[in-house]
């Protein structure tokens, strides 16, 4: 049976920062009341144009300036980069009260006399949460860290300002892929992690067992060997038979033993699949207008964090940026890419003749041939192309129809191909590896209802570093893995 509760009695907490209503008996049922001080976002208390009293900021000191009869603080939550400005008597300051150290306040919202910020919080109770002592903390209140000095802590390192902008942009970005694809009827697939195939055959592969017992031969947990997937392309074709346009945007492996600025062991990897595809045109267009909404996105959502970047972590990059965006990518093939190399007069390492792989040294000369623009480089030798990709069954040169789209300081951004649908020839290639019962439901797929259909990869990172000029992959990840580190 339910009772009428009477409110008996109203109490502060520790803190005088928050108001509650007790009730007797043996429900320890508590009510807020009106006394409660309203929380606000710095964000949301910096945009207000109101007087509003009682308010609450919770959050860490980015600065502490006390003078004779008044302190000045900032306050950051991570709602946004701008701090709020707290002011108070010099009676409320705290030797607690330094850089990092995490505060709640409560006070009234008032318009400030700086013109520098638009509102202040007056503050009138400051409560230390968590101090922070300022001569181990490894950020200084004064100095500005480079990206290299601040991944050496990736477990404080979202408290400076840059690593700070970095997460929201990353945010807004996953938001704006997930938009792009959902504007334009694309079904959103979760793809398995743990997989039984390789999809790129390079044998990159972490394999998954249970740990703490040494797997004994041929007996594996899932009864055949496991992997973490390295792409999510293979379940990504099973649906595009029934949805024909499906996308996948989650965590890919690498076992890849690379210290490189593009590479990780762990990564972010945005996948498309498109059915009834007649050329490769069918996915340069997604490419290119996938890059172009999401970015314009996050530009129209995250523009100060951006700005940060573009201000004082890579100055110079928004000029490529503008570029970028207002100019059509250029296509060119695969041979005329190894036509612009041959003559040029640059010494390359690797060599240049037709059939070789594209080095970054050779992605970043086509790039800055092109303008400084993304280049579309499309139909690769087929030798070097997976199985799955579709033959062009072309002499003297033997290509297949795949594409990678390059860009500006990064390289290859994008990669992708039409896939193989004709039963016969994928069949044959699948015999010539000896993949084709491994495969037999790969093959299936060629059976009922198959349609041309083809579809991409775009590594998130390595479109994060694009949009913001970032040189190293590790610095717009939260927690980077690659050989030989995988801290916390
Ligand atoms: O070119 P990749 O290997 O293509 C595939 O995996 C296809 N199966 C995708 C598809 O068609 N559905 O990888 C796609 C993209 C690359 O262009 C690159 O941006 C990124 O994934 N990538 C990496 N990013 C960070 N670290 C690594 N080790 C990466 N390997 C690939």
């Amino acid at each position: 049976m339910f009772q009428t509760i009477t409110k008996s009695l109203c109490v502060t907490t520790v803190a005088a920062s928050r108001c509650f209503c007790r009730y007797p008996g043996q429900y320890n049922i508590r009510h807020y009341c009106k006394k409660t001080p309203s929380r606000l976002w710095v964000s949301e208390a910096l945009s207000s144009s109101e007087l509003r009293e009682n308010i609450i900021i919770q959050g860490w000191v980015r600065s502490v300036r006390a003078q004779k009869a008044n302190l000045f603080l900032h306050v950051t939550d991570g709602s946004c980069l701008q701090p709020l400005q707290i002011v108070a008597s010099s009676e409320l300051n705290d030797p607690s009260l330094t850089f990092g150290s995490a505060v709640e306040v409560t006070g009234v919202l008032k318009r400030s006399p700086h013109p520098r910020q638009p509102v202040e919080l007056e503050a009138h109770h400051i409560n230390v949460v968590g101090k922070c002592n300022p001569v181990e903390f490894p950020f200084k209140i004064k100095d500005r860290h480079s990206l290299e000095y601040i991944r050496q802590y990736p477990h404080l390192r979202c408290r400076t300002n840059a690593f700070g902008s970095l997460l929201r942009i990353r945010s807004e970005a996953a938001t704006a892929i997930h938009s792009y694809f959902k504007k334009n009827g694309f079904v959103n697939i979760h793809t398995p992690i743990i997989t039984s195939n390789d999809c790129e055959g390079a044998g990159e592969l972490f394999q998954v067992e249970p740990s703490g017992q040494k797997p004994k031969e041929d007996e594996n947990f899932f009864s055949v060997p496991a992997f973490l997937t390295v792409s999510g392309q293979l379940h990504l074709e099973v649906m595009s038979g029934a949805f024909s346009r499906v996308y996948t945007f989650g965590p890919t492996f690498r076992a890849e033993n690379s210290q490189s600025r593009r590479h990780l062991a762990e990564f972010y990897m945005v996948e498309a699949e498109v059915s009834f595809t007649q050329s490769l045109e069918d996915l340069t267009e997604v490419m290119e207008d996938m890059f172009k909404s999401a970015t314009e996105h996050v530009l129209a959502e995250c523009s100060e964090d951006v700005d940060l970047f573009h201000k004082y972590v890579t100055p110079g990059h928004r000029g490529t940026l503008d570029a970028m965006m207002t100019t059509s990518f250029p296509i060119i093939t695969y041979s005329e890419a190894i036509e612009i190399l041959s003559r040029s007069s640059q010494k390359f390492v690797f060599p240049t003749d037709w059939g070789c792989d594209l080095q970054t040294e050779h992605e970043k000369y086509l790039v800055n041939h092109c303008g400084n623009i993304p280049v579309f480089v499309t139909d690769y030798p087929y030798d070097l192309k997976p199985f799955y990709a579709r033959d062009n069954q072309d002499r003297p040169h033997h290509t297949a129809a795949a594409v990678d789209l390059l860009v500006p300081g990064v390289g290859e951004l994008c990669g992708g191909s039409l896939r193989e649908e004709r039963l016969d020839l994928l069949k044959n290639r699948l015999e010539q590896v000896g993949l084709e019962d491994a495969y037999s439901w790969y093959l299936d797929l060629r059976q009922f209802g198959s349609v041309p259909h083809g579809g991409f990869g775009m590594g998130f990172e390595r479109f994060l570093q694009c949009i913001l000029g970032v040189d190293n992959i590790k610095d717009v990840i939260p927690f980077p893995r690659f050989s030989n580190s995988c801290s916390l």
